[in-house]
Formats: structure tokens, sequence, C-alpha cells
């Protein structure tokens, strides 16, 4: 069945390009050619791109994002950026991405603590879970187990109303699948979407919580307009996490195009008069 009140989104994280000088444009190049009916569309620069790229996409609907966020509100940690910080700046945040997993030994109790810190901050947060190559050549059981225990350690401090109201986004994201032009299958991504909301359901228990059904699951990994068809087939699958793709302005206008006739098959873009 289609759940028709997951929203669909594309979310596209620059990493370590753009300048201040040039981010702008590229925001309002992105804007201009991914004006698709019912798609949520994120951008997440760099943190020092933030506020001109807030400032171009004024008045356009598209959300900004962090790329990260420090799991402490504030102190002595030089050259890191807390969640207070970015509330003017930024509306979503990406967290756990496994770039900062690899690169700053991110662990799983940290990401659950910047999750928190993010929600608290009324940030949105995209939380992303994957697995290693090893593990996924161990078969496809042992990767949702792993990302499946990456999912309720992040949750784990934050359930209940808070998380449930948090609009908070999962992020498939395997890890040999990232930057590497080698994307998972859509029948892949979809089994470890289930996986995924069954982790969510299991965090909450019992307490009024963030619902599996509710979450939106969205896959990344060298994701390009050539690919995107096999994962939006899937119905499990909300959306996308975009890299590389996403500083090429006709790869995402392909994305978000091809993005816009799942938002229209679930209802969300408005009929057209
Ligand atoms: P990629 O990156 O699309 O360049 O593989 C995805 C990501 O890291 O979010």
């Amino acid at each position: 069945m289609i759940p028709p009140m997951r929203p669909v989104i594309v979310a596209g994280n620059w990493k370590m390009h753009t300048t201040p000088a040039d981010a702008a444009e590229l925001a309002r190049t992105m804007e201009a050619r991914t004006r698709v009916p019912g798609v949520t569309r994120v951008l997440c620069p760099p943190f020092v791109c933030l506020a001109p790229v807030r400032d171009a996409l004024a008045g356009q609907n598209v959300g900004v994002g962090a790329q990260d966020v420090h799991h402490h509100l504030g102190g002595a940690f030089t050259g890191d950026i807390s969640a207070p910080m970015l509330r003017d700046l930024a509306t979503w945040v990406i967290v756990g991405h496994s770039e900062r997993r690899r690169y700053h030994h991110e662990t799983n109790e940290m990401v659950a603590e910047k999750v928190a810190r993010a929600i608290e901050n009324g940030l949105r947060p995209i939380l992303c879970v994957g697995e290693e190559l090893e593990v996924r050549e161990e078969g496809a059981h042992v990767a949702e187990a792993l990302v499946a225990d990456q999912v309720m350690d992040a949750l784990q401090p934050t359930t209940g109303e808070a998380l449930a109201t948090s609009g908070l986004v999962i992020a498939y994201e395997p890890i040999w699948a990232i930057g590497t032009g080698r994307n998972a299958s859509g029948a892949d991504a979809a089994a470890m979407a289930q996986a995924i909301r069954r982790a969510v359901d299991a965090a909450s228990g019992d307490s009024i919580g963030l619902r599996g059904a509710d979450t939106p699951v969205l896959y990344g990994g060298s994701v390009t307009g050539a690919n995107i068809d096999q994962f939006f087939a899937e119905a499990e699958i909300d959306g996308a996490l975009v890299g590389g793709a996403s500083l090429k302005p006709d790869e995402m206008a392909a994305i978000v195009a091809r993005a816009g006739l799942t938002a229209a098959a679930r209802g969300l873009a408005p009929a057209r008069s």
C-alpha cells in the first residue's frame, strides 16, 4: 500500500564544495530547475555558505540544511558548530553521515546526542545510516540488523512525543555506494527501508512515539537522474539524499522531476486548475 501522507523529499548534500561567493548562484539555479509540485526540496551547503544560500532562497519553497551539528550546545570545541548557532541559518540538519562517522570518528552514541540537540533546537534531522561493503557481503539480513541497531541507538535518547513531532527523516546510505558510482538496487533499498521502519517502531515501543510507517526513508549513494527511477518505483522509498549529482543542475532537475511523479501518485501535488 502506498502511504499517502509521507512526503516526497529530495535533499542535496553539497559536502565540501562551493564558497560563500558562488553558493547563492548555485542555489538559485537549483531552485529554478527543480520547481516540481509536491516535492520537498532541501539544500545542504557547507556551514559558511548557509547564510548566502538562505538569503538566495528567501521566499522560495526550498529548505536549507546544515551538514552536521555538534552534540554539545556550546563549550571549548574549537571549530565546531552547535545547534543553537544554526537556528536562524537552517531548518534541517544532516546527522551521522558516514563521512562524519569515518573521518571524525562519530559513534552511534554521539549521533544520538546530535539527533537530540537538533530536535531540541527545532532542526529537522536527516539521520544517515548504512553498512560497509563487508557487512553487505555477509548477507542482507546482517546489513539490516546493523542498520536497525544504528537507528535504535540514534533514537534512544529522544523517544516519545518530541521525536514524533520532530519531522525526522532517515536516509539509508550504504557506505559502499557513496561517491563510488555503484548504487544499491531499488529492491535492496526497499527491504532496508522496511527494516528501518521496524527499528523505529521498536525504538518507540508502546510510548507515544514516532511510527515507522510515518517516517520518511530516503535512499542515498550515487543517485543520478539515470538511476533514480528504480528507487521511486519502490513504495517504501520516499526520496533521495543526493551528493555528487546535487551540484549538477541537469541531474537535480531529472531527479526532482522523477520525484514529482511519485508526489503526484501520492496525491501530494495540487491538481492543476
Ligand atoms: P553521492 O553521496 O550521491 O555522491 O554518492 C551521497 C551522500 O553522501 O549523501
